[in-house]
């Protein structure tokens, strides 16, 4: 019998539908007798708002929950920029299908031949000899700290207008920072960031990370490494975090931020967020994962069929990987965007010619 994968697209605001049709045909190709993929498409963000008067509506948020795997693009814009804020706004949706799905890891691998050597040789700012051989993934804790803080203070001063002055409190729990432990799986060596020179929240984060890393993995080297000089290392001697960086969801944002550099560009960038990976023993649900290109939704050039859709389709690959066990397709679907960026179909970001669709066209028959 044909197994049957159930799907939920996103493509949300801006550029994202556009690239996310280009990621939907790279996964057709992947359908045969004996594999379908059952697609649902639905509303999140800026154009839920608009539809339906929230970012994300409670049917979505179920619908994430009954799939196998979510791919999501991009939402916000200028349309919805002073309108709503925080978890009421366009990036709110995703806040809150995050928070439903329980996804508390967020991959972010970076390597220095990824998605082709030829990019990083041409994008990249940074000399050859100092990223040559980088290679980690950055698991960033994604359901806790202070993006999921309440607003408890608000003031009104100045002749000038008003002004707010506003603390979040830093929720992460013992859960989530225990669960961001094992999500950094062996056999890496775990560069785990912090600022436990300062902030009670990051000697809580230290004490877990050390209690978890121990238990659950005691072969594994761990290193506590003060998040600003992780910033600089990564800058003058990215070669040196080899292996997983593992970082609450503020300074995750950042360091995952930052490891894009390395590359130099923002198109080709995708990401992972799992609450737990196929197998894992401490999960109470099944495991869930949703699929996200690292750039925003890239208004100003919406529509034009210029946005690049590698960040997107390599997507495909990574839900491949930790959602379907798919690894080989995974790998297939990274060699033929190698195969295509090298041979210079690319988009204009990526000083190329082609088109969003050409690009995808040029991977589906690549494949
Ligand atoms: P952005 O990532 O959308 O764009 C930054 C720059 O990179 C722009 O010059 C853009 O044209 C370019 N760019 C991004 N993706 C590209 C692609 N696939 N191909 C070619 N060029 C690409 O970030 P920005 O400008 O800060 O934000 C734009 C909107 O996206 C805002 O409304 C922001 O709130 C939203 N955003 C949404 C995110 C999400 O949905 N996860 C994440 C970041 C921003
Ligand atoms: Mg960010």
């Amino acid at each position: 019998m044909a197994k049957t994968f159930n799907i939920l697209v996103l493509p949300g605001d801006g550029i994202g539908p556009e690239i996310m049709a280009e990621a939907v045909k790279v996964l057709k190709v992947f359908e045969t007798p004996e594999r379908k993929f059952e697609l649902r498409q639905e509303l999140i963000g800026g154009c839920s708002i608009d539809a339906h008067g929230k970012p994300v509506t409670e049917e979505v948020k179920q619908a994430a929950l009954d799939s196998d795997a979510v791919l999501f693009a991009a939402v916000g814009g200028p349309k919805w920029d002073n309108q709503r804020r925080g978890l009421d706004g366009p990036e709110g949706g995703l806040l809150q299908i995050r928070k439903a799905m329980d996804i508390y890891a967020n991959l972010r691998p970076c390597c220095s031949t990824s998605p082709s050597a030829s990019i990083t040789k041409e994008f990249s700012p940074f000399k050859h000899e100092v990223i040559e051989g980088v290679d980690f993934v950055v698991v960033r804790e994604n359901c806790g700290g202070a993006y999921f803080g309440r607003k408890v203070e608000e003031a009104t001063y100045g002749d000038d207008g008003r002004m707010g002055l506003f603390r979040s409190r830093d929720p992460t729990s013992y859960t989530s920072i225990r669960r961001s432990g094992t999500a950094a799986q062996p056999p890496w060596p775990v560069i785990s960031l912090d600022k436990a020179n300062v902030l009670a929240s990051s000697r809580l984060w230290r004490r877990v990370v050390d209690k978890t890393m121990a238990a659950e993995y005691p072969q594994v080297k761990l290193v506590h490494q003060l998040a600003d000089s992780a910033s600089l290392i990564l800058a003058t001697n990215p070669r040196s975090l080899n292996g997983v960086i593992l970082a609450d969801n503020t300074f995750g944002d950042m360091i995952s931020d930052q490891a894009g550099s390395i590359v130099g560009t923002l198109g080709v960038l995708p990401s992972a967020s799992l609450n737990g990976l196929p197998g894992d023993k401490t999960l109470k649900t099944r495991p869930y994962g949703l699929y996200e290109p690292t750039h925003g939704s890239a208004p100003t050039i919406a529509g034009q069929n210029i946005a690049n859709p590698v960040a997107m389709i390599l997507c495909v690959a990574l839900m491949f990987r930790y959602s379907l066990s798919m690894e080989d397709e995974a790998q297939r679907v990274e060699d033929a965007v190698r195969k295509v960026l090298d041979s210079g179909i690319r988009t204009s970001d990526l000083g190329g010619k082609a088109g969003t669709k050409e690009v995808g066209d040029a991977i589906v028959s690549a494949l």
